[in-house]
């Protein structure tokens, strides 16, 4: 059976360290330059876990200025076949509370500003022209064992999310919120993209845990602030963690020999 590598990309208010057992950290660097933040490095039964802290460890770095290439590049050296993202998002929909927990399925990209691939066609970047296949660009076998862990925590959750990403870091207008609505979008975020494509151009499991912090700015007379979404960090983050300790056992117990084949053979694919 293969061995699998846990890392865990920790989001606003949910990148507690403390997640890993037997730690230490690890100051590495990338052919991108440096990664948001140190990594941390321990085992929790059995599975070997990596964090980053995705926006630096005092969340001192906005999400268009994080190096989403050197955070993934780390994670691929170090080994990692999974990654596990935590985000916090916005509601666009009634039925997507606060508090709740979304295993994220679908995107819609309204990133403007940030390096997006490995395959630049520049002369450091990895060789050849790629074009990734994005029709599903979560892992679904890793999202099916965030789905079974935040069930068994007996949490509210979505199985299915479809979030709009925004450049950031101001939040949207209510005119931006509403056009997100009629596109079919249940969430907003801002760093989904280009993580999680960047992950499967390396060919590694990508899936992620979103939670609801606000409604965004679509209904009359709310808006979001960042008061509100630090409050509901705060008083959810344990749910987070609890999902992230679940998975990562059940992640253990698997075999995912295939599923590493799988992504090594999309990778390679993609490359004209
Ligand atoms: N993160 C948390 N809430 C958000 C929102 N309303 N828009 C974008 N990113 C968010």
């Amino acid at each position: 059976m293969s061995k699998v590598k846990v890392g865990i990309i920790g989001g606003t208010g949910l990148d507690d360290p403390q997640l890993l057992l037997s730690k230490s950290e690890i100051d590495v660097d990338t052919p991108y330059g440096k990664p948001s933040s140190l990594l941390t490095v321990g085992e929790l039964n059995g599975v070997p876990v990596v964090l980053i802290s995705r926006h630096g460890k005092n969340h001192s770095i906005a999400p268009s200025q994080i190096n989403y290439r050197a955070n993934i590049w780390a994670l691929k050296e170090i080994g990692c076949t999974h990654i596990l993202a935590t985000n916090a998002c916005g509601s666009l929909k009634e039925n997507y509370k606060i508090g709740d927990l979304i295993i994220l399925d679908q995107f819609i990209d309204r990133t403007f500003k940030r390096e997006s691939t490995f395959y630049s066609g520049l002369p450091n970047d990895l060789p050849g022209v790629q074009h990734i296949p994005m029709g599903e660009p979560f892992c679904e076998y890793t999202r099916n064992v965030l789905i079974e862990a935040t069930k068994s925590c007996g949490f509210d959750m979505h199985e299915r999310g479809n979030i709009v990403i925004i450049e950031g870091p101001r939040f949207s207008t209510r005119a931006e919120s509403k056009m997100f609505q009629l596109w079919g979008g249940d969430l907003v975020g801002m760093t989904t993209v280009p993580e999680v494509c960047l992950a499967k151009e390396v060919g590694i499991s990508y899936s992620s845990i979103a939670m609801v912090t606000d409604y965004d700015a679509w209904r009359d007379g709310d808006h979001v602030t960042v008061e509100q979404v630090a409050k509901v960090l705060h008083e959810n983050a344990e749910k987070a963690k609890n999902v992230l300790l679940t998975a990562i056992t059940l992640i253990g117990k698997k075999n995912w020999d295939e599923v590493i084949e799988k992504n090594k053979l999309c990778s390679r694919m993609a490359v004209m």
